[in-house]
C-alpha cells in the first residue's frame, strides 16, 4: 500500500520572520503567492523497519541534513500520533525544482508531508475528515511558511491561522539563481536571532501595516505601489538579519547586481516586476501576465527559473 500527495511552494511578499513559540506562531502576519508550478511530491509506504526517509527517484534530488531529517520525521510522528496510525513507514520525497534555487522548499515539503500523512490516516480511518484550515494549522507546526501552501493563489497567515485571500490577480514567477550551496544560517535560526536586532522593535507593526496596504494595492492593481511595498519589506527583513547579534546575511554581490538591474528597469521604464528575497541569496520576481515578453529582456543573461517556458 502506497499513498501519494504533492503540495506547492509559496513566496511571501510580507514576510514571516520571528516567532513567538516553538509551534511556529508568527510575530506578524504574512502574505504570499502560491507557486503551483514548484512542488514537492511525497510517497509513503509501510515497512517492517523504523520510520525513515529517502529521496524519491525521478525528480530533482533533495538532500536532507541531520537536523532537516529529524524535523521531517518528527512532524510525521506528530501526525501519526494525532491520527492514531499504527506501524512504520518509508517516506520518499522530491521536488520538481532544483534544491539550490533559494525556494522555501520547507514550505512545499511540509505541506506535502502533511497531506500525504492525512491520506495515509484515511486508509486506516476512512471516516476521518480534516479541513484544509486544520491541515494548514498542523503543517505550521512542522514549518511555519508551509501553512500558506494550502491556499491558492494568495494566502494570508495571521494569528487566527492561514486562509485564502480574495485577490483577483494571477501572476507569473521567476527566481534568479545567483548562488548555490547550503545556507550557513537556516531560517529556523534566523527566526530565533532577529529579536536581538535593535530594529526588531516596531517590526510587527511595520509588517501588519504593509500587509493591509499591499492587499489593497494588489486588489486595485496599483502595480508600482505593490512594488514599493514589497521592496521595502524584503529589505526590512534583510536589515534585521544584518543587525542581529551576531549579524548574518544572505545577499551576495550577485544578488545586489540583480536588485540594481530591477531597480534600473523601474527607474527607466516606470514598470517592472515585483521583487522580493527570502532567507537566501536568490531574487524572486512576480510579474503580470502582460509583462512576460518584456521579462525575456529583463532577465537577459541571468540564470532564472521561470513559470513560463523560456528559450
Ligand atoms: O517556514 P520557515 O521557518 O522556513 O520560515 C521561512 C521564512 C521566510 O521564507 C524567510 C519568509 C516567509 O514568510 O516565507
Amino acid at each position: 500500500m502506497k499513498v501519494k500527495a504533492s503540495a506547492p511552494s509559496n513566496i511571501a511578499l510580507i514576510k514571516y520572520m520571528g516567532k513567538t513559540n516553538e509551534t511556529n506562531l508568527p510575530s506578524n502576519s504574512s502574505l504570499s503567492y502560491t507557486l503551483e508550478h514548484l512542488r514537492t511530491f511525497v510517497e509513503i509506504e509501510s515497512t517492517q523497519h523504523n520510520d525513515s526517509w529517502e529521496a524519491l527517484p525521478g525528480l530533482e534530488p533533495i538532500t536532507l541534513n541531520e537536523t532537516g531529517l529529524k524535523k521531517f520525521l518528527a512532524h510525521f510522528d506528530r501526525l501519526k500520533n494525532l491520527w492514531e496510525v499504527p506501524g512504520h513507514f518509508l517516506i520518499r520525497s522530491a521536488n520538481n525544482f532544483p534544491a539550490d534555487c533559494g525556494l522555501a522548499s520547507s514550505a512545499s515539503s511540509f505541506a506535502a508531508l502533511t497531506k500525504a500523512t492525512y491520506e495515509l490516516a484515511r486508509t486506516v480511518r476512512p471516516q476521518l475528515q480534516v479541513s484544509d484550515a486544520e491541515l494548514s494549522r498542523l503543517s505550521r507546526m512542522g514549518s511555519g511558511s508551509s501553512c500558506r501552501s494550502f491556499f491558492s493563489p494568495w494566502a494570508v497567515w495571521s494569528a487566527e491561522g492561514a486562509k485564502p485571500v480574495e485577490i483577483n490577480l494571477e501572476l507569473e514567477h521567476a527566481v534568479v539563481i545567483v548562488a548555490g550551496g547550503a545556507k550557513s544560517v537556516s531560517s529556523s535560526q534566523a527566526h530565533k536571532r532577529v529579536p536581538s536586532s535593535l530594529l526588531f522593535s516596531g517590526r510587527t507593526q511595520r509588517a501588519e501595516q504593509r500587509l493591509v496596504k499591499l492587499e489593497a494595492s494588489l486588489a486595485n492593481k496599483e502595480w508600482q505601489e505593490c512594488f514599493e511595498i514589497c521592496w521595502t519589506e524584503f529589505w526590512d527583513m534583510h536589515a534585521l538579519f544584518e543587525t542581529s547579534q551576531p549579524a548574518f546575511g544572505y545577499m551576495t554581490p550577485g544578488s545586489i547586481e540583480v536588485l540594481a538591474r530591477m531597480r534600473g528597469i523601474w527607474q527607466t521604464s516606470g514598470d517592472g516586476p515585483l521583487v522580493t528575497m527570502d532567507a537566501g541569496a536568490n531574487v524572486h520576481l512576480l510579474l503580470r501576465k502582460d509583462q512576460v515578453s518584456k521579462a525575456r529582456v529583463w532577465l537577459g543573461g541571468l540564470n532564472a527559473l521561470t513559470s513560463w517556458p523560456r528559450q
